[in-house]
């Protein structure tokens, strides 16, 4: 009886003691996250399956700077694309593993949520679908991307995570959603510019000011295609760098002749940090591709026929450049928040 009542309370005290460690377990439930945007920036569509919560970010963070992604854990996606840069990287090439070269200069990371497709041909059109190229490209990470998420799931602080974040186990939707999150907390918008865009007129000086005259011109044309507040149109065009290039650009994706050569305008948000630049890392300086612009491009038969030579003096150049030199968004390198 008495053995049967003492057996009673050790269970009831062990019913307790589990039950009392659901409190605990609540402490680490998930909290929505509060993306604050840039004054003068819309709102930002994130999708219904993955809004933007602390743990998925925090987990999306963590997979970023793994290079436990790469077939051989060399790199990661951080690898190619460098916070201090903007998320871009230094070289006209990245190397992926084994050194390997792909053909492709490593856009900036920013702003990612507005981009209406992604890559230089628009290949691409969502940041979760993003993910699956870089894993498996045979010049990047090249892992098969079921081998990938296996090994991954196998980190038991990534299976707590998956739980909190998405109520599951680690797998492919977890990796994809949780890198997309984090991905579009990467906002820029306090450049000089902006601080001068949003009322403090004093923020550029009177050559900066110049330059931004000369962008919006009719003459130059520049906001034509890189417009609005995050410098792009995002639409698909040539700009006359070579009579034939080696890679076709958006026909790749649409097999059409008129999309032959066209790339996908890129935003010109912290242009001073992302050099090399253009699709192929070809032109090394910002000052080479003003040069580029004067001089009208090579003849490409879908060139634009806003590229054409400019006449541009001296002193126009170097107020254009320093316009372009004022779209700096030194909080953006330096937020501890995107860093592993
Ligand atoms: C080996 C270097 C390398 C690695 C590793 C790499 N990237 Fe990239 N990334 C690139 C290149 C090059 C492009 C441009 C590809 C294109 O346009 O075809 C790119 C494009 C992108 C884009 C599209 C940007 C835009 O403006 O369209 C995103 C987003 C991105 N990468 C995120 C990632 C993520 C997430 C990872 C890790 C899972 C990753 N990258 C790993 C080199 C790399
Ligand atoms: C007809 C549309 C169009 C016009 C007009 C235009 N651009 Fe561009 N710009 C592009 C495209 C497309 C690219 C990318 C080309 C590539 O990757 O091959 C680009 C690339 C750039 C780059 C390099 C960006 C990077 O990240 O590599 C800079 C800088 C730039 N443009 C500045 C300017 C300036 C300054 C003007 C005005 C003198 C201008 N653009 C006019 C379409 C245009």
């Amino acid at each position: 009886m008495l053995n049967g009542k003492l057996l009673f309370c050790v269970g009831l005290f062990l019913v307790l003691l589990a039950s009392s460690c659901k409190p605990d377990d609540s402490e680490q439930l998930d909290s929505p996250y509060n993306l604050v945007l840039p004054a003068g920036f819309p709102p930002m569509s994130i999708p219904a399956d993955n809004q933007l919560t602390e743990v998925r970010i925090e987990l999306g963070k963590m997979l970023f700077f793994d290079k436990a992604l790469s077939r051989d854990s060399s790199v990661s996606c951080g690898s190619c694309h460098l916070q201090s840069h903007a998320f871009s990287d230094v070289v006209n090439i990245s190397s992926g593993i084994e050194g390997r070269k792909g053909m492709r200069n490593s856009p900036p990371l920013f702003n990612l949520g507005y981009h209406p497709y992604f890559f230089f041909d628009g290949g691409v059109p969502t940041l979760e679908l993003q993910v699956l190229a870089p894993v498996q490209d045979v010049n990047e990470m090249d892992h098969e991307f079921p081998f990938a998420v296996q090994r991954l799931a196998q980190n038991p602080v990534y299976q707590k995570m998956a739980q909190i974040a998405y109520n599951r186990d680690f797998d492919a939707f977890v990796l994809t959603r949780a890198i997309g999150a984090y991905e579009r907390i990467l906002v820029s918008g306090n450049s000089t510019y902006d601080k001068y865009n949003n009322g403090n007129s004093s923020a550029l000086n009177e050559s900066a000011k110049r330059g931004l005259a000369l962008f919006n011109s009719e003459r130059l044309s520049c906001s034509g295609c890189h417009s609005g507040f995050n410098f792009t149109d995002y639409s698909f065009r040539n700009n006359g760098l070579y009579v034939q290039y080696p890679d076709s650009g958006r026909m790749r994706v649409t097999t059409l002749p008129e999309d032959r050569d066209k790339f996908k305008v890129p935003s010109l948000r912290n242009i001073a940090l992302t050099a090399p630049y253009m699709h192929d890392g070809s032109i090394a300086t910002l000052p080479e591709v003003v040069e580029h612009y004067n001089n009208g491009g090579a003849a490409n038969l879908n060139k634009d026929p806003r590229i054409k030579p400019l006449m541009l003096t001296s002193q126009e150049k170097s107020d254009l450049l320093e316009f372009l030199y004022s779209l700096t968004d030194n909080d953006f390198i330096t937020n501890p928040d995107y860093a592993p």
